[in-house]
């Protein structure tokens, strides 16, 4: 596995591949690697002869100083579970590499990038587009790969490739699940033993608005139904409920016609967890 800690770096090592007919995949990551990151690398080599992913805490896409700064790292356990994972580059670039001195550019989905999430988070999916444009001038691969945990970041990065015709093909990929159905997260292990037994039930939400999106609901009918589900659960506490279209985020009501996007957070003990689905009619 080659580690580039320069983008001239990178592109040269692309390069190669390219002189050999090679196709290429991209996996961009901010390190401090769980297994949800080895699926999207796993995915990626089903599609491209060659994977590269990039390891870079992006300073724009944080709100706060002080959260970029507590963001965690541990690059030798990344490089070691990355190598065993059969990924053939890892970009480590610096800050001005990215960012060069006197940079003014950004990139924006100007909607889908300030609703939801980004509502809570001001600036954070202009970050997230800014430097992913870069990544893929960077690395110019031909798939690239995001978690579907993170619903909204994939729409808006799906939203911008399309916008500024990027030719690549981007996937999302499903969510690693633990043998209940819950969904993997750092934050699981923080559960208490009762919490943890508990917090199948956003799974199950999930799963009984999916059958109950097939039988001729309204999207109101699909809200009662997560909203009588997480409340049979004394011990969940419902934070956030959105259904909306599945590639525009936009707002629904009504008869449920088109694919749509459930997202809901629950917490339990101050631990706040997320999961999604898409349902379709
Ligand atoms: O999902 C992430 O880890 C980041 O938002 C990403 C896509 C690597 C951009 O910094």
């Amino acid at each position: 596995m080659k580690i580039c800690r320069t983008v001239a770096e990178c592109r040269a090592a692309v390069a190669t591949f390219r002189r050999s007919g090679e196709t290429v995949g991209l996996v961009p990551t901010m390190g401090f690697l769980h297994d949800g990151h080895i699926s999207l690398v796993a995915a990626a080599k089903t599609h491209t002869d060659r994977v590269v992913v990039t390891i870079f805490v992006n300073p724009t896409q944080f709100g706060d100083a002080a959260d970029l700064d507590a963001y965690p790292r541990d690059e030798t356990r990344d490089l070691d579970m990355l190598s065993a994972a059969g990924v053939d580059v890892v970009l480590i670039p610096d800050v001005s590499d990215v960012y060069p001195n006197g940079d003014e550019t950004i990139v924006e989905t100007t909607r889908m990038a300030n609703m939801l999430h980004g509502l809570v988070r001001p600036g954070h999916f202009r970050g997230v587009t800014t430097v992913v444009a870069r990544l893929f001038n960077f690395v110019q691969p031909d798939v690239a790969c995001f978690g579907e945990k993170d619903y909204q970041q994939l729409q808006v990065i799906k939203r911008m490739a399309r916008d500024l015709a990027f030719p690549i093909d981007i996937r999302g990929v499903p969510t690693v699940r633990e043998a209940d159905g819950l969904a993997m997260s750092s934050r699981n292990v923080r559960l208490s033993a009762q919490d943890r037994m508990a917090a199948v039930v956003l799974s199950q939400s999930l799963d009984a608005a999916e059958q109950q999106a097939g039988a001729g609901s309204t999207i109101e009918d699909l809200r009662a139904l997560i909203q009588t589900t997480i409340a049979s659960e004394p011990r969940a506490t419902l934070r956030g409920l959105d259904i909306v279209g599945a590639t525009d985020l936009s707002d629904l009501s009504g008869a449920l016609i088109t694919p749509a996007a459930i997202m809901i957070s629950v917490e339990f003990g101050g631990i706040l967890l997320i999961d999604q689905r898409v349902v379709t009619p």
